[in-house]
């Protein structure tokens, strides 16, 4: 998908797309829900990846998340939240999230301990499949964490537990993951996304009520369609790649988050805003990370 190119004087907006289905209608109040991912926090608050200081551009994300003069009803964090495995990293991140006042919840990424997801991020911290209700919306998470591989994998009992909560209910729904669930083409990346990525989206098109499938970990902005269902990646709260690369190579776009309004009707409205400028600039010649 093409993107704007980043402003200095404001936030950048992309794709936005609003799917109506009852255009005769005056729109119901809306949830607004702000999506951030891959953080690759450090314990240590000067943590570096790839030249990011990833503690300050996430905390600079947020910023720009909460910034907006419409209220959030809750965070999603959609995996990579700590890069080292640490305690302090973990520990950051919920004080930081708790500061909020939000809701909030977190899915396992590769990069990510479901141990010290469980220990220090308590109830927010779901797997294998949690659903939340927000809005006349369901809300599903799935982790497709694979212990020791960085591709991801959708356990058959997760799948057909999905199947059955889609066949017993028709509230309009979003899926959210790490992993990509179909290739992005971009060879190095398509040779880690999730495994059997196929099959939930198959799931997708067989139930219409999925209006989405959200994920992180190609740290950059994805969109596509599968039917009816929006498939949708987005960027890193820090280093991005670049999009339709081979091999690994880092990007000069900056870092960015996603904004998800649901409406109780069903529509769904959704864009990528990214902070106005880069703060530093990610190493020249990693071959990756
Ligand atoms: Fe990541």
């Amino acid at each position: 998908m093409s993107e704007t190119k980043p402003s200095q004087l404001s936030p950048t907006r992309e794709a936005g797309v609003l799917q109506a289905f009852h255009a005769d209608k005056a729109p119901p109040a809306p949830s607004r829900l702000l999506q951030l991912t891959d953080l690759h926090l450090f314990a240590e608050p000067t943590g570096r990846l790839l030249g990011i200081t990833t503690r300050s551009s996430f905390q600079a994300v947020m910023a720009l998340a909460l910034s907006g003069g419409q209220a959030a009803h809750a965070l999603i964090l959609t995996g990579d939240l700590v890069h080292d495995e640490s305690p302090a990293g973990y520990r950051y991140l919920r004080q930081a999230l708790d500061e909020t006042g939000l809701p909030y919840y977190c899915i396992a990424g590769n990069h990510d301990r479901r141990d010290l997801m469980k220990k220090y991020l308590g109830s927010a911290a779901v797997d294998p499949l949690g659903i939340r209700r927000l809005n006349s919306w369901n809300l599903i998470f799935l982790d497709s964490l694979d212990p020791g591989r960085n591709s991801g994998h959708l356990g058959r009992e997760q799948l057909d537990r999905l199947i059955d909560l889609l066949s017993d209910n028709k509230a309009p729904t979003l899926l959210f993951l790490h992993h990509h669930p179909m290739p992005i083409q971009s060879a190095w990346m398509d040779t880690m996304g999730a495994e059997n990525g196929a099959d939930l989206l198959g799931i997708c098109e067989r139930n219409p009520q999925v209006k989405a499938v959200v994920f992180g970990h190609i740290h950059q902005a994805f969109s596509d369609f599968r039917g009816g269902c929006r498939i949708l990646g987005t960027p890193s709260t820090c280093i991005q790649f670049l999009p339709g690369s081979i091999d690994f190579a880092a990007d000069n776009r900056s870092p960015g988050y996603r904004e998800l309004t649901i409406y109780p009707d069903g529509r769904l409205a959704t864009h990528v805003e990214r902070l106005a400028g880069l703060h530093e600039l990610p190493l020249a010649h990693a071959k990756g990370y």
